[in-house]
């Protein structure tokens, strides 16, 4: 059922709060928000996407029955970051002026999050940013989010931060602590929510798991797609890949990749034909969630996935030189191996090979979220306007929220690595029909 936005009746004392995304992962984090906003008495969301992604953010909407009410579909294939911004800093202007919101919310550090609170800015309308203050103190790396979230900061009146990590390093830039609250991760409430739905039955990774990866297969589930990484960083990462499919066929890797052509043109030549590495389109976020439950490793540069694999007790390689989740390596779930093929490679053998090793990783924390994250923000909006008391924050649990779960498709006999992978049908299209392995479609704009 979809979810009531602008269509509740306008009632009078509500505020109306324009929530602006774009991206896939901050669909992901932002969808909690828009239930919440929507449940209570005091707030009228009015939900505005860029488009910044179309088929990766329509998947997520789709999923939690979100239909925006303003699409600007800015998306452009192999588009540049100044043509991102200009088509959504002119669009969300427009959105803004016409919807005159109490207030604008914001989540992360895409171009969406940047252009959005400028919009806002530039017309007098105070903006909350969700995810706030997390730093990695370079500004080429992550490249532009570092950027993006400082900028969104500077436009920021209402801080939303996720661990007391991120609120400190607010404050050591002088942020004022009045306007800022640690409400912890959303990605964790909607982690909590997706991973209770029902497994997919027609999802074709899911399908290729069940029939191949039975019983204590090792998997091992990839995601790449930081422009930093972009060109050699990016083709070691399927060096790394090809070595470890070669060296170890007992192994499969799953990678569900990015739709971005310069990562699948980098990724692809050197995994193609490898019969354990299944290479498909983007997993819808059940199935992706499955396969992470399903997985014995993560290997990401993904931000989001440094969230949540830790819930589901599942050590993360990340394929970073750094990171502005800290709590993650701190609390021993997360370690960085970079780009350099050695050192993945190393790092994926390490804990395939050594119990200890794995086990002290999968018994790791989880510091992001507790599932209340989009309920604390909500109230922080209502305490923000006078309408509701001071928000208790987020305190960090030091237990995986969710536990190590399983991806609920029954054991069956193995099958020999070659044969099965070779005859697999892995990758979803835009409409759902299977393709071979290796072949995956571009998007159609
Ligand atoms: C963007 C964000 C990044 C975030 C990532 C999440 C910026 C600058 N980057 O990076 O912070 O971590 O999203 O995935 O805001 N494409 C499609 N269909 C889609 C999505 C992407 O075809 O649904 C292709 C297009 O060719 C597009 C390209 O991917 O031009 C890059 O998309 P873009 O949003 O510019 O950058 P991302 O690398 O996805
Ligand atoms: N994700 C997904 N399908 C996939 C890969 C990832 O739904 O095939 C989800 C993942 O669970 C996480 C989010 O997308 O919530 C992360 O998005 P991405 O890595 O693109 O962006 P980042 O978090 O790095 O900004």
């Amino acid at each position: 059922m979809a979810i009531k936005t602008s269509t509740r009746p306008d009632s009078g004392p509500d505020r109306t709060v324009l929530v602006i995304y774009g991206t896939r992962p901050e669909a992901i984090k932002m969808a909690p928000v828009v239930r919440e906003l929507a449940a209570s008495p005091f707030f009228r969301p009015v939900v505005a996407v860029t488009g910044q992604h179309r088929s990766m953010l329509d998947q997520v909407n789709n999923l939690f029955g979100i239909v925006p009410d303003v699409d600007l579909d800015v998306l452009q294939q192999g588009q540049t970051l100044a043509g991102v911004t200009t088509r959504s800093l002119g669009g969300l202007e427009a959105a803004i002026t016409e919807i005159q919101p109490h207030i604008v919310i914001v989540q992360g550090d895409t171009t969406t999050t940047f252009t959005g609170a400028l919009a806002a800015f530039y017309l007098g309308v105070p903006v909350a940013h969700l995810e706030a203050g997390l730093r990695t103190n370079d500004p080429t790396s992550p490249f532009p989010e570092e950027i993006n979230r400082r900028l969104t900061t500077q436009l920021a009146d209402l801080h939303l931060a996720p661990t007391p990590t991120s609120r400190d390093n607010l404050l050591a830039e002088g942020v004022k602590p009045d306007t800022v609250l640690v409400v912890g991760n959303t990605v964790i409430d909607s982690l909590l929510w997706v991973v209770k739905e029902p497994v997919p039955k027609d999802d074709p990774l899911l399908a290729e798991l069940e029939r191949n990866a039975s019983g204590d297969r090792p998997v091992l589930l990839v995601t790449a797609h930081r422009r930093e990484s972009w060109g050699e960083p990016m083709r070691n990462i399927g060096k790394a890949l090809a070595q470890l499919a070669t060296e170890r066929p007992d192994l499969l890797i799953v990678f569900p990749i990015h739709r971005n052509p310069t990562v699948r043109g980098a990724i692809m030549p050197a995994v193609s034909g490898l019969t354990n590495v299944v290479v498909s389109d983007p997993a819808d976020y059940t199935a992706f969630a499955h396969l992470m439950s399903r997985a014995t490793i993560v290997l990401t540069d993904s931000g989001g996935v440094q969230e949540e694999a830790p819930s589901l007790g599942k050590p993360v390689l990340v394929m970073r030189d750094n990171t502005e989740r800290p709590e993650g390596v701190d609390a021993g779930t997360v370690a960085l191996v970079g780009t350099d093929p050695r050192r993945i490679v190393d790092g994926v053998g390490r804990l395939l090979d050594e119990p200890a090793a794995y086990a002290a990783m999968a018994e790791a924390v989880n510091p992001y979220g507790d599932g209340g994250a989009a309920r604390r923000s909500v109230a922080a909006l209502a305490h923000y306007f006078g309408l509701g008391p001071p928000v208790d924050e987020f305190v960090p649990r030091f237990r995986p929220p969710v536990g190590p779960a399983t991806i609920g498709v029954p054991r069956q006999a193995r099958t020999a690595v070659g044969r099965s992978a070779s005859r697999a049908s892995t990758g979803a299209t835009d409409d759902h029909q299977p393709v071979q392995v290796n072949q995956i479609h571009p998007e159609r704009t």
